[in-house]
């Protein structure tokens, strides 16, 4: 049997129906008792008689009733099904609910959050949380309808892995066939996205999950976060923008019709004059930063391939040198720069692109080096030990084998919806985010492992 919902009540006006959901708010009047009755499509105005008077908010029932046309003086023109009520004849509690530990009914910015997150299954009932839950999920929808019309095909690369470097710490997982060895979360599908390149796919993408062990900020999860991961073959700079723009634009003028795009096409910034100007790499475009409505889209390229850092300090990861790369070591110089190498590495331009949204960084990608000689210049360069220089071997090798010159970009999903969406932190967006003393919601991992499972993978833990 389909099960009805809140939204299409008003379809059945003088039938018998039966509707299930949960008791948003309840009224009493005497021998009368009025319940607004919730779904995940709205809500609807049920009257039912004394047997209510015990009904808790927030208990989910079963209503069996009659549909009626409100007089027209009562009729609600602020919701959808504001024309009618629910007459109750019969009801059954499926399930009481006790008082909440928070109030579900406000935006809920100003309730504490661990408490939100210690709670978040009753967080996500909040209109806003549910509504930003449905547009994260429409939002990939069109991203993945979008891209498979344009010929890319999705494709899943392993969790667990080897470590690629992105500049954050890696998460480990302990092998128990190989004691003493550990898999590395993908701190992005970096080296998978080039390999399949070389496999030929040509048009891929993923909404894939990345794992970085860094201290978390509002725009920063710590753990896990989701990106749109693409690569192409035979492009160039401007072909992966302008596809990202397109997706983009259109993406917005659907979902998010209230929303519009300042300038277009969006402005492509020379990083050394963004610097000069704005002092940042990802300035704040928009005119009126005041407009919540507003979405100032830039692109800024041109960065210097290396950033240039002290003796002491180094890139994670990496070995000891003045150089670490401005994006990932897999970005390609720009054609033009290539002698630079030997001679100023320091002026050596990347063929790097980040994707900014008022004021947020909220993409990032390159071309890529495919020539194995100058990847290996690279490994020089940001002073990588042999060592080093053999974890990337494989990239090494694949890339003798005939590889398309390729290039491709990482919007970060969270990070770019709660640009879009105004929201001021990337948990408003995140369903199931960690705190930001790093424990996950509801179940507060991480926790010790028993005797049992740490003697089969062979760990001891040192107590400090
Ligand atoms: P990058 O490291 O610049 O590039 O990441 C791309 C985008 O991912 C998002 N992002 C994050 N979002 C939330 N929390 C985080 N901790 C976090 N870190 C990154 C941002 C960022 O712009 N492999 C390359 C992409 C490429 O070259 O194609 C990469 O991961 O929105």
């Amino acid at each position: 049997m389909k099960t009805l919902s809140v939204i299409d009540t008003p379809l059945h006006i003088g039938k018998s129906i039966e509707l299930y959901g949960w008791v948003e708010t309840k009224r009493d009047h005497r021998k009368i008792v009025f319940l607004d009755i919730r779904d995940r499509t709205g809500i609807v105005q049920v009257i039912g008689d004394e047997r209510m008077k015990s009904l808790t908010p927030e208990s989910v029932v079963l209503i069996k009733g009659l549909v009626k046309k409100r007089p027209e003086k009562l009729i609600n023109p602020k919701i959808p099904t504001g024309e009618i009520e629910i007459e109750a004849q019969e009801f059954e509690v499926l399930s009481a609910a006790n008082a909440l530990p928070m109030p579900i009914d406000s935006d809920g910015y100003e309730i504490d959050e661990e408490v939100r997150l210690k709670y978040r299954y009753l967080d996500l009932r909040r209109k806003r949380m549910a509504r930003n839950m449905r547009l994260r999920s429409q939002s990939v929808h069109f991203i993945r309808s979008f891209l498979m019309n344009h010929d890319f095909i999705e494709v899943d690369t392993p969790i667990l892995t080897k470590a690629t470097p992105e500049g954050a710490r890696d998460f480990l997982v302990p092998s128990r066939l190989q004691k003493g060895s550990f898999y590395a979360l993908p701190q992005s599908p970096q080296q998978y996205k080039q390999l399949l390149m070389v496999a030929g796919i040509e048009r891929y993408f993923q909404i894939a999950r990345c794992f970085r062990d860094e201290d978390p900020r509002a725009d920063r999860a710590y753990g896990e976060f989701t990106q749109l991961d693409l690569e192409m073959s035979f492009v160039t700079q401007k072909d992966i923008m302008q596809l990202t723009e397109e997706l983009f634009t259109k993406m917005i003028l659907e979902l998010f019709p209230d929303k519009k795009i300042s300038q277009s096409p969006w402005p492509r910034l020379n990083h050394a004059d963004a610097m000069k100007k704005y002092g940042t790499d990802k300035p704040d475009l928009r005119k009126d930063k005041k407009d919540p409505n507003e979405l100032a889209f830039a692109w800024t390229i041109d960065f210097p391939l290396f950033t240039e850092q002290s003796e002491e300090d180094y890139f994670h990861g990496s070995g000891k040198s003045k150089f670490a790369p401005s994006h990932h070591m897999f970005t390609a110089p720009h054609p033009d720069d290539i002698k630079l190498l030997d001679t100023d590495p320091g002026k050596v331009r990347g063929q790097q692109h980040d994707l900014v949204l008022n004021g947020y960084e909220v993409g990032g990608g390159s071309i890529r080096i495919h020539d194995p000689a100058i990847q290996k210049k690279i490994f020089e360069l940001i002073g990588f030990s042999e060592k080093q220089k053999g974890q990337f071997s494989h990239m090494l090798e694949a890339f003798t084998y005939g590889v398309p010159p390729h290039g491709g970009i990482a919007p970060g999903i969270d990070r770019l919806l709660m640009a879009i969406l105004g929201e001021p932190s990337l948990r408003e967006i995140i369903p199931f985010p960690a705190t930001s003393g790093g424990k996950t919601s509801i179940m507060s991992a991480p926790s010790p492992a028993t005797d049992a499972q740490l003697e089969e993978l062979g760990i001891s833990v040192t107590e400090k």
